[in-house]
């Protein structure tokens, strides 16, 4: 998908860090109750700092249909994150990404061409009323649309048992999408094995599946990935337990199988905060998701050991674009009476999208 963020102007890639918090900050306190800026654990450290509510995907969701005052909501984070605040937050409040570009890989590998697509050639070999699309938060708006429109929901890495749960109840076959690995891990935990499950490869006529998969699967996951969570491997977690045997595992569902299969505990952002907090004080923690939450959870911790399951492990690089400058420049822009990045889901998409993400609130 493409979105383009112009360069900023000098004063701005050019200021040092100093000077770039002097104008946040001035500028934060200029704009009072007008302003919320909200921060993903994703986040710089500089960035975060700022937040006034930090969270998950869930909890930022939450939040933005929550807080009804503030007339600007920055949302430090990604573009599909800012779209759905901008669906759940009023007519008066506007929402903002300081940096276009800050997208989601994930997001991007699937798109509503190539959803509908699968869902017209699911329709021609099985009861198409009977299957149920659930769109994971970390994909377009117009997919959330999508399964609005077709009795399905949106779900977050926090409540995904539950949305299954919630689907299956309704229909008898699920297609999830864009991320085959939450859709797959959720899937075991309900017990569902791999011979319920199908893989849609969304580049082939009916996902490359033959018609008897479709009709056999109760599972339909879209093979879609995250760049960043595919990176940890059974050879990390092996290593780890060889050099720390009491050690503690703690991975993100987006995590292939196989590493949430051999992982002590699994679960969203959320969970791992949480989790790494209630390790007794002196564990060594190995923390399979973003890097800059690993980090902020060791110096949080500092009586116990949290490294990444992964030494070389790289941040997700759309979520570090959100930096000082851009923050800097957007409520700058606030303050002038001049709305930058104004992210604005149109109301045909975002009328669908909010029964989708209203279904997700209400089912978790
Ligand atoms: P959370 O749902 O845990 O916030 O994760 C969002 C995400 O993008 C993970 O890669
Ligand atoms: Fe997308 Fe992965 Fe980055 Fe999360 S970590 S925002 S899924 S690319």
């Amino acid at each position: 998908m493409f979105r383009l963020q112009p360069p900023l102007p000098d004063d701005y890639s050019t200021a040092d860090a100093d000077e770039l918090v002097r104008r946040v900050t001035t500028a934060r306190a200029r704009l009072g109750k007008r302003l919320v800026i909200l921060g993903h654990h994703y986040q710089r450290e500089e960035v975060i700092h700022f937040a006034d509510m930090r969270g998950d995907s869930f909890g930022l969701s939450r939040f933005a249909a929550d807080q009804h005052e503030a007339e600007f909501v920055v949302f430090c984070g990604v573009h599909f994150m800012a779209e759905s605040a901008d669906i759940l937050t009023g007519p008066h409040q506007q929402v903002i990404l300081p940096d276009l570009n800050a997208g989601c890989s994930m997001a991007d590998m699937a798109d509503l061409d190539g959803v509908e697509q699968i869902w017209e050639e699911l329709a021609e070999v099985t009861d198409i009323e009977a299957v149920v699309p659930i769109t994971y938060m970390n994909s377009a708006a117009s997919l959330k649309a999508f399964v609005g429109r077709n009795r399905g929901a949106v779900c977050t890495s926090a409540n995904a048992r539950s949305v299954l749960t919630w689907a299956l109840e309704h229909g008898n076959k699920v297609l999830f999408f864009p991320d085959q690995h939450l859709g797959r891990n959720t899937g075991f935990q309900l017990g569902y094995g791999a011979a319920d499950m199908g893989v849609v490869d969304p580049r082939l006529r009916l996902g490359g599946l033959q018609d008897a998969e479709v009709k056999e699967a109760t599972l339909l996951l879209w093979k879609g990935h995250c760049s960043v969570h595919q990176r940890f491997s059974t050879e990390h977690v092996a290593r780890f337990r060889s050099e720390h045997p009491a050690g503690i595992v703690i991975v993100h569902p987006e995590c292939s199988r196989e590493v949430v299969e051999i992982a002590d505990q699994v679960g969203s952002t959320d969970y791992i905060i949480a989790a790494a907090a209630a390790a007794a004080p002196g564990s060594t923690i190995a923390v399979g998701t973003e890097i800059h939450v690993v980090d902020r959870l060791a110096r949080e911790h500092p009586d116990r050991s949290v490294v990444s399951l992964d030494p070389l492990v790289c941040p997700c690089s759309t979520m570090f674009r959100i930096d000082l400058a851009h923050l800097a420049w957007v409520l700058d822009g606030l303050v002038l009476g001049e709305v930058r990045n104004r992210i604005v889901v149109d109301e045909a998409t975002a009328t669908d999208a909010r029964v989708a993400l209203e279904r997700m609130l209400a089912i978790a």
